[in-house]
């Protein structure tokens, strides 16, 4: 993996300065206009050391230690530790020496209150290397509480883009659910209990150190966890794709977890400990976190978060919900991309404009949607309408707003949430 290092970026895009571009040859420039190429854009793409496969839990102890770590701080949560992966787990610390301290006090959509907690935990443990056990809200608190440790201040004083200036502790994240991303994301999302949205904090220092993946632990995630975490992938993926920072990069990873999740979702639900289909979404689980922590997100994920802050409901959930209408207001402009999502899920269909392939890839997730229970809209699961005017001002300062492949007002947003209704 081709990992280049530079000054952050917000929408992946950057240009040649005005003086190189004048350095370039006239017949090489003029060329390029001709074609409509964008050769002075720059390529970045961060990914943490990456370990995947079944059995890999066993490698923590080891990873901990050559990360030069002594005392882990473990954050998982109760779930994690009802499924028996916390026993599991820290033997492996146990026989690499290491001195472990366990905080389990979080809960889904990670709040700022339970970050301080975890924080002031760690800051008594006299702990040096982080390790997440559990889904993105244990891996996002991981990072928060990362953060904290070197860094001043509230945790929400970090919201925005680079703002985390001082180096973070190594962090090794284990993901148990299959769509979070967040274990080789550059984000971190914590919910802002005052003014009730969610903060995303992003910055290339909050990539973790290293990512472990082990298909065994999706086996023990509940059906909804397991429906609501995949469809978070897919919308991953398929707002990866199509975002105005994806690049060569992010697309090979973006198409490759659409088409892994199309292959594996049915079979996986069918029968949890089907350890190939679990394989198979773990697979695109990690690759539609590459594509994203790179190529950004855009208007699902921008709203859901507010919506998901404001009323604690579960973010694939929603993201499932949301996609569908999402791509079809984005098709009314910006329907290129779809065109090739349409083939990565395996649609087959020889269709007669973008803008039909787009309307089939959001009337095929809807229908993938409803097979495996997800609601049908955002009203069924207590989203009132006159929520929605809070929504469209919050969902304007979301980073992920930024890359929508089509610009997105607040009345669009306003009219995107009603036909989620
Ligand atoms: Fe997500």
């Amino acid at each position: 993996m081709t990992l280049i290092s530079g000054p952050p970026r917000r929408s992946g895009l950057a240009v040649l300065p005005p003086q190189a571009q004048a350095q370039m040859p006239e017949v090489a420039r003029k060329g390029e206009e001709r074609a409509g190429l964008n050769r002075c854009r720059t390529h970045k793409y961060l990914v943490p050391e990456v370990i995947f496969g079944v059995g890999t839990v066993g490698e923590v102890g080891n990873v901990l230690r050559r990360k030069g770590g002594c005392r882990p701080f473990i954050v998982t949560d109760p779930g994690v530790i009802e499924a028996g992966w916390v026993d599991h787990a820290m033997p492996f610390l146990d026989d690499a020496g290491l001195s472990w301290e366990l905080w389990h006090g979080v809960t889904p959509n990670p709040k700022d209150y339970e970050v301080d907690s975890g924080f002031e935990v760690f800051r008594e443990s006299g702990c040096d290397v982080v390790m997440a056990l559990g889904g993105g809200s244990c891996i996002d608190a991981a990072k928060a509480i990362a953060m904290l440790s070197t860094n001043p201040g509230n945790v929400l004083d970090y919201a925005g883009i680079d703002k985390v200036q001082a180096p973070l502790p190594p962090m090794v994240m284990v993901p148990s659910t299959g769509g979070t991303g967040a274990d080789v994301s550059q984000f971190c999302v914590i919910t802002d209990t005052a003014n009730r949205l969610k903060a995303t904090i992003a910055g290339r220092s909050l990539v973790p150190d290293v990512s472990i993946t082990d298909p065994r632990l999706l086996t023990t995630m509940p059906d909804d966890l397991s429906a609501n975490t995949a469809l978070d992938a897919l919308a991953h993926a398929i707002e990866a794709y199509v975002s105005k920072a994806a690049d060569f990069l992010s697309d090979v990873h973006a198409l490759a977890a659409i088409r892994g999740i199309s292959e594996h979702l049915l079979s996986s639900l069918a029968d949890p400990k089907d350890l190939v289909a679990r394989e198979g979404i773990a697979r695109a689980s990690l690759q539609a976190g590459m594509a994203f922590s790179n190529a950004l997100l855009g208007a699902t994920h921008a709203i859901s978060h507010q919506i998901g802050g404001a009323l604690d409901l579960p973010h694939g959930l929603l993201n499932a919900i949301l996609l569908p209408h999402v791509i079809r207001f984005n098709s009314e402009t910006n329907p290129e991309r779809y065109v090739d999502v349409s083939a990565a899920l395996g649609l087959g269909e020889e269709f007669s404009s973008p803008r039909d392939a787009a309307d089939a890839v959001a009337s095929h997730i809807s229908l993938l949607s409803d097979k495996i229970g997800i609601p049908p809209g955002l009203a069924a699961i207590g989203v009132k309408h006159a929520d929605i005017d809070v929504f469209a001002v919050n969902a304007l300062n979301d980073a992920y707003i930024t890359t929508n492949p089509r610009p997105v007002s607040e009345d669009d947003v306003r009219r995107i949430c009603v036909s989620a209704l």
